[in-house]
């Protein structure tokens, strides 16, 4: 089967397989009053199914002027404070996230028929935590980070390797230097969804919404 470009690609597209996993059972009514406990199953089955990276997440932000973006990170940690991962406040998403603090966090388990979103405010978790995850990345990750290109136009690719081995000499000459622009940050969900696909399409969709200090538990159509 090819790609036909007289058709757009419609039929090479219309004969992959959609929702080929094995989902796991999931009974809705019966599920935690609280999101976390059902996470942590879910990402928990996503790795002993062989799903790979099932850490890794779509973030979505908008920019100033509203134009959405996303694009795949690593899930950090879940903690009382949120949902955490780091970024370059100089990204183009640590720029979003600078004019407009909030995100949506989106996991797909294809081997489970499973997805997760999460919505909800950003916060900056601070320079004690930005620090504590910057000196916890391997040494390469943290020399690329240092050079604080990320998301900038590359006019040369050799000037890359310049200004990584500049940040190998000021990494060598301060083995404890984390740059003001690394920044831990976190996602705190005002919703968390659990979405289960099933063949006759009657898929399973539990909502859980954020009610002060409690968690709202709602069953959507799918
Ligand atoms: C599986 C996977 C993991 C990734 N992990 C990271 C990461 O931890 N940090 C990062 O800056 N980019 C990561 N990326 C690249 C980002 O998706 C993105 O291209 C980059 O952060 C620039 O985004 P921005 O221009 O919107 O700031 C990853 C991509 C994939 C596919």
């Amino acid at each position: 089967m090819h790609w036909q470009k007289a058709d757009g690609g419609r039929s090479f597209l219309r004969a992959l397989p959609v929702l080929a996993g094995s989902a796991p059972p999931f009974d809705v009514g019966d599920a935690p009053a609280e999101p976390l406990p059902l996470f942590i199953e879910w990402i928990e089955q996503a790795a002993q199914a062989g799903v790979l990276e099932p850490h890794a997440m779509t973030i979505s932000t908008v920019d100033a002027q509203g134009a959405p973006r996303a694009r795949v990170l690593i899930l950090k940690a879940i903690d009382e404070s949120g949902w955490h991962f780091a970024a370059s406040s100089l990204s183009q998403k640590g720029r979003d996230l600078s004019s407009h603090p909030a995100a949506a966090l989106t996991f797909h388990w294809p081997a489970l028929v499973r997805q997760v979103r999460v919505v909800g405010p950003v916060v900056d978790d601070g320079a004690q935590a930005s620090a504590l995850d910057f000196l916890g990345r391997p040494i390469g990750s943290r020399a690329m980070a240092l050079t604080l290109r990320q998301s900038q136009p590359l006019a040369d690719a050799a000037e890359i390797d310049a200004e990584i081995e500049k940040a190998h000499r000021k990494l060598a000459d301060d083995p404890d230097l984390v740059p003001d622009e690394w920044v831990s940050y976190a996602v705190q969900p005002t919703q968390i969804e659990f979405w289960q696909g099933s063949p006759d399409r009657k898929h399973l969709r539990l909502s859980y919404q954020r009610v002060d200090d409690d968690w709202e538990r709602i069953q959507l159509w799918p």
